[in-house]
């Protein structure tokens, strides 16, 4: 049981309540929220699509991924379904008798049908606060490029206020990723060394295993920069590079976000690198390249790996290069953000190789294996001075039991309870877009993504970025 105060009830409004996601996270996320003690015992799920089903045939939809215990007996006998398009607007006022209170509304569609159901929310009343709170979760991705994210956040603001929209970027739900802004503010030790006098660069990774698999089709049109660096993560690199704000109020948290994402100086064309696999082996198991996709066309020049040297215009960040590095089909599944301190300044170490003091590093491990370590140098015990690279480390797993958390229960708790900390404004989004658009529009227009072998560290330009700069990448795996 949680000490958090049990959730306002509410109607939670799902389009697209036969998808994967609500199978997979929402429904689970919910049964875990609820087994916290933290909804009200009716708490009421409605499912909407344009499937032919009903509330039984989405009860067993459902089943699949939860642990059948009270808890998940309870929700699901409260669980409804509603079939309609999503276009049709007499589909939107039986929603609207439906309801009373207040009601979340999350969209968990395809990306295209988000502006015309806050459209129709809108046009129907049922956004309005008369009688409850009334709120929008959107999932990603939000647009595709600058000019159409700007478009949507136009749209949604026509029909609702910024406080009733919460965009979700999933990163923020887990656990390590909410701990870096307790790390940095919580530690004086750290914020004091916090800048470019004691900071050389920072490297942010997410590399993945998997492949593109079965999502071909979104994949293609998207590739790893839209799909994981505007959103998943330039939030990292905000939670690594914001001021600390004068609050842990959402809007204090979330101004400081969005300052440092309009920082980020659009990176030169020679400073940005993509890659795309071939075929190889990953944990001993053959992969095809990413060109035998199904749905993938194999002319498309969609990449599956990138790498950006970034530059952040602040006084803080003044000549600190921030690496970023997302693929998949990697050797390693890693998402890590390591901090490396400058060098030490002395002449004391000048007769040893460079490796007997390196710098200090603090690596933040968001997955697997969740935890902090400082990379430090002591003396190895014995008559002459040695000195020997040492580690003081923190896993999560060895103090805490987080259990099987999907990463969602965070995020939709706060969107009961009204906490948009952990949700993107449309400003942020919008930021993130202005950054990484010059190199959308030169990737368009001509080039095309250096091979890599599926389960190798990426494409030999990505390690270039860095070592013409006389600096390495941390080690994937
Ligand atoms: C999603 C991307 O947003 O994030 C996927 O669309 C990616 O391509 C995923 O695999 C990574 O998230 P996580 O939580 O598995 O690290």
């Amino acid at each position: 049981m949680s000490d958090a105060p049990v959730a306002p009830p509410a109607t939670f409004v799902i389009f697209g309540a036969l998808g994967d996601l609500t199978r997979r996270l929402l429904a689970p996320a919910l049964v875990n929220l609820a087994q916290a003690g933290l909804l009200v015992d009716d708490m009421t799920l409605l499912g909407v699509s344009h499937h032919d089903s009903d509330d039984e045939h989405l009860r067993a939809a459902l089943d699949e991924f939860v642990k059948d215990d009270a808890d998940w007996q309870r929700l699901r006998s409260n669980i409804r379904y509603l079939k309609g398009d999503f276009a049709d607007s007499a589909m939107f006022q039986r929603l609207s008798s439906q309801l009373t209170g207040n009601a979340v509304f999350y969209l968990a569609t395809a990306p295209g049908f988000f502006g015309s159901i806050v459209d129709q929310l809108g046009e129907g009343g049922l956004l309005n606060e008369t009688d409850g709170f009334r709120r929008v979760v959107i999932e990603k991705p939000f647009g595709t490029d600058l000019a159409s994210a700007q478009a949507l956040n136009h749209r949604i603001l026509a029909r609702a206020a910024e406080r009733q929209i919460y965009r979700i970027d999933h990163f923020l739900g887990k656990e390590t990723v909410q701990n870096i802004m307790i790390t940095r503010f919580g530690n004086a030790l750290l914020e004091a060394v916090w800048n470019s006098h004691y900071i050389d660069h920072v490297q942010i990774t997410a590399a993945e295993t998997v492949t593109v698999g079965s999502r071909g089709k979104f994949y293609d049109a998207t590739g790893a920069l839209r799909d994981m660096v505007p959103n998943h993560l330039f939030q990292l690199l905000a939670l690594i590079g914001m001021e600390p704000p004068n609050s842990f109020e959402a809007e204090a948290i979330r101004t400081e976000k969005a300052k440092i994402i309009a920082a980020i100086r659009p990176p030169k064309p020679e400073h940005a690198v993509r890659g795309r696999y071939e075929a190889g082996t990953i944990d001993g198991k053959l992969v095809g390249a990413y060109s035998q996709t199904p749905q993938v066309d194999p002319a498309s020049k969609t990449e599956t790996y990138v790498a950006l040297k970034l530059a952040i215009e602040t006084w803080r960040w003044s000549g600190v290069p921030f690496y970023l590095r997302t693929g998949k089909a990697l050797t390693a599944r890693n998402t890590e953000i390591v901090v490396q301190f400058r060098d030490v300044p002395l002449t004391l170490f000048r007769d040893c190789e460079v490796e007997c003091v390196p710098p200090n590093r603090l690596v933040l491990q968001i997955q697997p294996d969740e935890g902090i370590s400082l990379g430090l140098v002591a003396k190895k015990p014995g008559p002459v001075v040695e000195t020997v690279p040492i580690s003081i480390d923190f896993r999560y797993s060895d103090r805490f039991e987080i259990g099987h958390q999907t990463g969602y229960e965070t995020l939709l708790y706060d969107v009961l309870t009204g906490d948009q900390t952990l949700f993107q404004r449309a400003d942020q989004i919008e930021g993130g877009w202005r950054a990484v658009q010059p190199i959308l529009d030169a990737w368009s227009k001509d080039g095309a993504p250096e091979s890599y072998p599926a389960g190798s560290n990426g494409p030999n330009s990505a390690e270039d970025l860095l070592t013409s700069d006389s600096r390495q990448w941390n080690k994937l795996g």
